[in-house]
């Protein structure tokens, strides 16, 4: 064979990949856009007086127009799942990078969607110039103060509820979770931080944000006597987050009541991270299980008082954090990977059409 047509026959063999990779693509990104049924969930959730939210991942935003299709059809609020937070705003000391969390906000803005900035104050997603550094308290004052302001300043007006303070409290109950925070600061700066923010942007509601605390235990006991002593010396904290990232163990004990008593102080009260994980190979009884979380978490919501909204951390299995941070457990969201329905789709969507009775 001539040398001539040995070439040919390879580009051909290259072009035919790139095609078939391109054609990959292309169908990887237009997964879902289809409607998953005749009502979307948040005109069930507004109907029902609540809201109902989607944490969003920046990838999926920017490269997959069903995602963003479907994010826009079937929710009201939207978080910023990852670009807010600091280790992405400020990897390097200075080198502010807020394109991420200026698309989320500018996508749902542009579709009057209420956004949660998520969030100041972390133990979590530091970047190492400030987690690994060398601080004096007051220094860190400053720099905490400084970060806190940036950032709901530039989105003052445009942001309405802030994650200020997210997983603060030790798994145990006993006090504060050990960090940079509390080992520079000491236990006393949650006041600080919410007042800043409030001085940031004097109409944003304000909340803490708490992972395991949703029934009723000492971490949740802690979590409540937390908020009443802010509340008593006067901070601004205008509403408490429950993560509720639950598995097939089920909604913990004295969720609703733990929920109720924190509406109580007069405070609102929101579902900040719903998602359900499901072990690998899960099949029809799991999801149906799941189902049946999903549900009752919306029923709990409906009623109590000044439970404001429900937001899923993730809405599809596609892009749910759970596949990469927890092995051997996925498939946590209302949506499969092709977003198309689950079983705790039409659960949550018929419990909030039930309302909470
Ligand atoms: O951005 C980097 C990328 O550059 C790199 O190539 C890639 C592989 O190493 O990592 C990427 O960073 C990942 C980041 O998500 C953005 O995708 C981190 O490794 C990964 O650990 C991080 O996981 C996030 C997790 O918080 C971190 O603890 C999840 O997406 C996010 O859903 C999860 O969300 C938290 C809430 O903010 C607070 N409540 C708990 C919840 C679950 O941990």
């Amino acid at each position: 064979m001539t040398r001539r047509r040995l070439v040919t026959i390879a580009l051909l063999a290259v072009a035919l990949l790139v095609a078939f990779a391109f054609a990959v693509v292309i169908r990887e990104a237009n997964v879902g856009g289809e409607p998953n049924a005749e009502v979307p969930l948040k005109a069930h959730a507004r109907e029902a007086g609540i809201d109902v939210g989607t944490a969003a991942e920046q990838n999926a935003l920017r490269d997959y127009p069903g995602y963003r299709t479907e994010l826009a059809r079937e929710f009201s609020t939207l978080t910023p799942e990852n670009a807010m937070k600091w280790d992405t705003l400020e990897a390097e000391r200075g080198e502010l990078r807020w394109e991420g969390a200026d698309a989320a906000v500018r996508f749902a803005r542009d579709r009057d969607m209420l956004v949660r900035g998520h969030t100041i104050l972390w133990h979590n997603q530091l970047p190492r110039w400030l987690g690994e550094g060398d601080w004096t308290r007051a220094e860190l004052r400053r720099v905490l103060r400084a970060h806190t302001r940036r950032v709901i300043g530039r989105y003052r007006g445009r942001v309405a509820e802030w994650d200020v303070l997210n997983e603060i409290v030790a798994d145990d109950g006993k006090g504060l979770r050990e960090s940079l925070w509390t080992r520079v600061l000491g236990d006393d700066f949650a006041g600080d931080v919410l007042r800043w923010a409030r001085e940031a942007d004097p109409d944003a509601k304000l909340y803490l944000n708490e992972i395991a605390a949703d029934g009723i235990s000492p971490k949740s006991d802690a979590y409540f006597a937390l908020v009443q002593a802010l509340l008593a010396e006067g901070a601004p904290v205008d509403g408490a987050g429950f993560q509720a990232h639950f598995n097939l163990d089920g909604v913990p004990d004295g969720f609703e009541e733990n929920l109720r008593r924190f509406s109580d102080l007069g405070i609102d009260v929101r579902i900040t991270e719903l998602d359900v994980a499901l072990p690998d190979g899960a099949g029809d009884d799991e999801l149906a299980q799941q189902a049946d979380i999903y549900a009752e978490v919306a029923r709990a919501c409906l009623r109590v008082e000044r439970c404001r909204g429900i937001t899923v951390w993730g809405f599809t299995d596609r892009f749910s954090w759970i596949e990469a941070t927890q092995p051997g457990f996925g498939a946590a969201t209302l949506l499969d990977r092709d977003l198309d329905p689950k079983p705790a789709y039409d659960a949550f969507a018929q419990a909030l059409r039930d309302g909470g009775g």
